[in-house]
């Protein structure tokens, strides 16, 4: 079984945590001994051999790539770090990592984000495993089971029970509240972003539906391929056309940390509710998440449902109800530069 491992993400939701020149994946969050990419690596190593582990990222953080390897202790390969000039979202970054396993032959290759939390690893090391059942015939998403008509997430619905896991029915990426009401009402479940496949399969299928990103990889220069191939989502591209879709049910703790509200689920918080990182005043307030900086005193008095977040050069105050909004923030900044 090959791995590819995507880590060219920018991570916007997490400004100004998250920075282009250093995304959610790699950061060393406050209370976190490794960053959620070393995190993934070292599931990934429990999965397959290193050797079987291709990185696909971006320009920019191959250092990051390597040197957090190199932390855990491991070596990796310059062949498995497959260096995008310019990202242009999931189905591409896949693609390239396929392209490069398949020159070794066909394979089952099963692709992870590298931001995601998980606990229950053994669970989860066995349920990807139950995949290599269906990887003849489908391409198999794994699903959660949702709490929330979250936004943020694709939504699959099952159909008949196969061997293991259900066909699927229908895969929509991120749908608005009211679909995503309705969703959850139906029995859907979230798309981890985890899928596994046959190299072989998938490449019939970005033949069919996305002929652009296959001509594109015809060309043999890297600079031309990314100049030439559509952006687009694995989701968006792929999984809602697709036809021989799997899911199998993945009961395990999980959390993309997208958002800074999903960081509430993943830390303690005091007995107001306020999740505080570094030990900030509060008085007389409640469900605020602090995450500053300790070369200044912070204090907050009657505040609620506040999310701030401190760095040297950029300070970021928002009602946790908007924590995905985050996002228009480093758009704005973008058009500002
Ligand atoms: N190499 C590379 N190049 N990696 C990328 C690129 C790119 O251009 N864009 C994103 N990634 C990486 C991110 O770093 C992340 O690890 C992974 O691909 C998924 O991308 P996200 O941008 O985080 O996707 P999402 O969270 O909006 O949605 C996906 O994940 C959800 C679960 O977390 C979808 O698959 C949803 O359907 C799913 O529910
Ligand atoms: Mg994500």
């Amino acid at each position: 079984m090959k791995v590819i491992i995507l880590a060219g993400g920018i991570g916007t939701r997490l400004w100004p945590l998250s920075r282009t020149n250093y995304p959610k994946q790699f950061l060393k969050i406050k209370k976190m001994a490794r960053s959620i990419f070393q995190m993934t690596y070292e599931r990934c190593l429990k999965l397959t051999d290193h050797q079987q582990i291709y990185i696909v990222t971006n320009i920019n953080y191959k250092f990051l790539v390597v040197g957090q390897i190199e932390e855990l202790g491991h070596q990796i390969d310059d062949r498995q770090i497959l260096i995008e000039p310019v990202g242009k979202n999931t189905l591409p970054a896949i693609y390239y990592g396929v392209k490069e396993i398949q020159k070794q032959g066909d394979d089952i290759t099963v692709v992870f984000p590298s931001d995601h939390l998980i606990k229950d690893e053994e669970r989860f090391i066995n349920t990807i495993k139950q995949g290599e059942n269906l990887a003849d015939q489908y391409i198999i998403t794994f699903g959660i089971c949702p709490t929330k008509p979250h936004t943020g997430y694709g939504y699959i619905k099952p159909k008949e029970p196969l061997q293991v896991g259900n066909r699927v029915d229908q895969f929509k990426e991120k749908p608005d509240k009211e679909t995503a009401v309705n969703y959850l009402a139906m029995g859907y479940l979230w798309n981890s972003g985890m899928f596994m496949f046959r190299t072989d399969i998938f490449c019939q299928e970005v033949k069919e539906y996305l002929p652009d990103v296959c001509d594109a990889f015809k060309s043999p220069n890297i600079l031309d391929i990314y100049d030439q191939t559509p952006s687009v989502s694995i989701d968006y591209g792929l999984m809602e056309k697709s036809k021989n879709v799997a899911v199998i049910p993945l009961d395990v703790h999980w959390s993309d940390l997208g958002s800074f509200d999903a960081f509430y689920d993943e830390f303690d918080v005091d007995e107001q509710g306020n999740l505080n990182f570094d030990k900030d005043i509060l008085i007389d307030s409640s469900n605020n998440m602090l995450y500053s900086n300790k070369e200044k005193a912070v204090a907050l008095i009657g505040v609620h449902d506040l999310i701030l977040v401190d760095q040297k050069d950029a300070l970021l105050v928002c009602r946790r109800d908007h924590s995905q909004r985050v996002k228009e923030v480093v758009d704005r900044l973008k058009e500002l530069n």
